[in-house]
């Protein structure tokens, strides 16, 4: 398959589009950006990037503080006319029927109602970068509505959230005892992180442990964040005197196990192994299984 590539490349990111409040000597104003995203969590920093020509660059710049809304699904109007005028032209928010207006908490500048999230910002850094400014603002006082989806943008349209994609992964229907003994080592983690080793001889596969109430298919390791999985393994496995050589190149397996209407996410990353000894003390079993049949 041949990739296109459009000479105008950059234009096909996709974005929300927020909608950026701040005031001057014409009074309040407030333009329409898609380049807006939060880039710390503590403290709260919110950068917007704002070209030299616009009312609310020179708005900011006097009075060090801005507001970001991020708008939401039904404020395409809203949106059209904050970035479709400059401030140095109309006074935008003075329009009849297009804007609501919030009043500020931290801030003087007034903010957009009926917004997925409204941000009261101060400015703590400016910055030119390319043909636009880097505003940097620290978060002053945050609000979130629940009830609102947001507006996203691509290639000059506006779009809405309407589904959700699950990133490849397989569903597993399994049984409630596999299904809790999964549930409970994960903890209520939205993921469970496992690695592990696939040895097989024939037709089977070496499992670890196998009693009725609780068991380890192929075995499995949670190796800690930032460990090295590989040699966790090796080391985990040189612990249970099980001697299986590793190969290098995992394979990565993502299944949701459902159970009713319960779900568990699990992201097994599946090395092979060779068994170098066989033991006694481990079992050998038929691919059948519910979990094994879904991991290899
Ligand atoms: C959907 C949309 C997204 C926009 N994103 C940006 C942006 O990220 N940065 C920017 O400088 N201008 C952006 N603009 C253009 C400004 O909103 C526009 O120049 C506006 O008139 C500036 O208003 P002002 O002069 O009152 O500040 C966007 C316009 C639209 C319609």
């Amino acid at each position: 398959m041949t990739r296109k590539s459009p000479s105008k490349a950059e234009r096909y990111f996709s974005t929300g589009i927020s909608m950026i409040t701040s005031s001057g000597t014409n009074g309040p104003n407030v333009m329409a950006a898609e380049w807006v995203m939060q880039i710390s969590y503590s403290p709260v920093l919110i950068a917007v990037f704002i070209h030299r020509g616009s009312q609310t660059i020179k708005n900011i710049e006097k009075t060090k503080e801005f507001g970001v809304n991020v708008a939401s699904q039904g404020q395409t109007i809203e949106v059209s006319v904050a970035g479709g005028y400059s401030g140095s032209e109309i006074d935008k928010l003075k329009i009849k029927n297009v804007f609501s207006i919030l009043k500020p908490h931290k801030i003087k500048t007034p903010m957009i109602a009926n917004c997925t999230i409204n941000a009261e910002c101060k400015l703590v850094r400016k910055e030119k970068l390319g043909d636009h400014v880097m505003l940097v603002g620290k978060v002053v006082h945050m609000e979130h509505d629940e009830t609102k989806r947001p507006l996203i943008y691509h290639r000059g349209r506006y779009f809405g959230l309407d589904s959700t994609i699950e990133p490849g992964r397989e569903n597993a229907q399994v049984s409630k005892d596999t299904f809790e003994f999964f549930k409970n080592i994960a903890h209520g983690k939205f993921v469970l992180k496992c690695v592990g080793v696939v040895t097989e001889l024939d037709d089977k596969i070496l499992v670890m442990k196998w009693t009725n109430s609780t068991f380890e298919t192929i075995p499995f390791v949670m190796s800690p964040p930032g460990k090295n999985q590989r040699e966790y393994l090796k080391r985990y496995l040189a612990g249970m005197k099980m001697h299986i050589k590793i190969e290098k190149e995992p394979t990565m397996k993502r299944l949701v196990l459902k159970n009713g209407t319960e779900i568990q996410r699990i992201n097994f990353v599946l090395f092979k192994g060779k068994c170098t000894k066989l033991t006694e003390k481990y079992s050998w079993k038929t691919k059948h299984d519910e979990i094994i049949v879904n991991l290899v």
